[in-house]
């Protein structure tokens, strides 16, 4: 388990708090695969968590559009470097097949990141967005 419930702060919506559980879970199955060295699992896995962050990231960015929340930019701004983060590794992971990498990437990267957003940006936006 790299992120337990605990580890995310919990923030004033409740969809987003929703988001974040769900991701929580395949997170953590994603590093267990990686840690296994599972080559197909983590395969599958990667490509869902990808598909599950870019929904996660959008949601929260269509609601802070909607509600006209005045740091959005910056908000987005964070979003945005973990979505290059993730494609980058994404694109090495196809040609090395490398579960090393990833395990600390995940493990250094982040999930320092996961927990720091959370408790900064969203915990910031959530009282301000529908
Ligand atoms: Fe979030
Ligand atoms: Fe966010």
């Amino acid at each position: 388990m790299l992120i337990q419930e605990h580890d995310v702060q919990q923030v004033a919506n409740a969809m987003m708090n929703m988001l974040h559980e769900d991701e929580i879970e395949l997170i953590n199955n994603f590093y267990d695969a990686v840690k296994a060295k599972d080559i197909e699992k983590i395969d599958e896995l990667f490509k869902a968590l990808l598909v599950e962050v870019e929904a996660h990231f959008k949601t929260e960015e269509e609601l802070m559009e909607q509600s006209a929340y005045a740091d959005m930019q910056m908000h987005k701004s964070d979003h945005d470097v973990m979505r290059k983060k993730l494609a980058k590794f994404h694109k090495r992971w196809e040609v090395l097949k490398g579960p090393k990498e990833l395990q600390g990437f995940l493990e250094k990267d982040f999930k320092k990141w996961y927990t720091g957003h959370v408790s900064k940006w969203d915990s910031q936006a959530a009282p301000h967005i529908a």
